[in-house]
C-alpha cells in the first residue's frame, strides 16, 4: 500500500541504509542489543531457549512477530486463530512483560512473549524451515546513523537467517512508513516472490494505526522465498 502524501517527518527523505549492517558475510556471532547471540550460550538463557523450543516443536504453524511493541495486534492475531502458534520478539522488557501478562489474562496459550533481540533469534535458535509466518511491521528506523549501523534490523544477513526459517511456503510481512527503508528492503529481497498479503489483523499496531489517523504514507509488501510447490506437495506447516 501506498500513498502520495509526502511524509511529514523530513528525516524520513534522508534515511539511508547502514552500510555494515548490511554485510552478507557478517559472522556468526551477532552483536545484538541484548548481548548478541552469544547470550544464548550463558546457561541462564539456556532455559528461554528450551522454552521457545518446545513452543515451537508442538504440531501446527508457528509465526513471529518482531518488535511488537505494546502487543495488542499480535494479542489479537493469536485469539482471532488458536490454530497458530504465535512468538513475538521484543527488546523492551516492560513490553514483553505487559503481552506475557495480556495472554495469560485471556487465557491465550498460542502465544509466546520473549524478550529477545530478533537477529540473535533467527540467527541462533530458530530452526530451519519452521516458520509459516514473519511479520516486521515498522521497524525501527534508528536515525542516529551510528545505532543504525549497530542495531538495523533488516539487512542482507538478517533476511538470509528469516529465509532459513521460513517453511517452503512461508511468508514475510514488512511494513513501514519510511519510504528509503522499504526501497532498501525490496532490493535485499529482489529474488523473492510477491506473495498475497496476510489477512489484516483484527487490531492494528500501533504505527499502523497513527499512519492510517494521520495519512502518513505506508509501503508494505509480502514475500515468499521461493514460488508455491504445486497442489498437493508439502507446504508451510
Ligand atoms: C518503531 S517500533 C514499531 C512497533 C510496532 N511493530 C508497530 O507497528 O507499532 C519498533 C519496535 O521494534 C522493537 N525492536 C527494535 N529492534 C528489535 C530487535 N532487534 N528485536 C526485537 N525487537 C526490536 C522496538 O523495541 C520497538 O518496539
Amino acid at each position: 500500500m501506498s500513498h502520495d502524501t509526502e511524509h511529514p517527518d523530513p528525516r524520513v527523505a534522508r534515511w539511508s541504509a547502514a552500510e555494515r549492517a548490511d554485510d552478507p558475510s557478517a559472522p556468526d556471532d551477532v552483536p545484538g542489543a541484548l548481548g548478541g547471540s552469544r547470550l544464548f550460550e550463558q546457561p541462564r538463557y539456556r532455559a528461554e531457549v528450551e522454552r521457545f523450543m518446545g513452543f515451537a516443536a508442538a504440531p501446527g504453524p508457528v509465526a513471529v512477530e518482531v518488535g511488537f511493541d505494546h502487543g495488542r495486534r499480535l494479542l489479537s492475531l493469536a485469539a482471532d486463530d488458536p490454530t497458530v502458534r504465535w512468538v513475538g520478539l521484543e527488546v523492551r522488557r516492560r513490553r514483553v512483560e505487559g503481552l506475557a501478562q495480556a495472554a495469560q489474562t485471556r487465557g491465550l496459550t498460542n502465544l509466546l512473549a520473549w524478550r529477545a533481540d530478533a537477529r540473535t533469534v533467527f540467527r541462533r535458535v530458530v530452526p530451519p524451515g519452521r516458520l509459516s509466518r514473519v511479520d516486521i511491521l515498522f521497524p525501527t528506523p534508528w536515525w542516529h546513523a551510528g545505532r543504525r549501523a549497530e542495531r538495523q534490523l533488516l539487512t542482507a544477513a538478517f533476511v538470509a537467517d528469516v529465509a532459513r526459517a521460513l517453511a517452503p511456503e512461508g511468508i514475510l510481512h514488512v511494513a513501514t512508513d519510511v519510504g528509503p527503508y522499504f526501497e532498501h528492503v525490496a532490493g535485499l529481497i529482489a529474488e523473492w516472490v510477491a506473495a498475497p498479503d496476510p489477512p489484516p489483523a483484527p487490531v492494528p499496531s500501533r504505527r499502523a494505526h497513527t499512519c492510517a489517523r494521520d495519512d502518513i504514507p505506508v509501503f508494505s509488501g509480502t514475500w515468499r522465498v521461493t514460488a508455491p510447490r504445486p497442489a498437493g506437495s508439502s507446504g508451510a506447516k
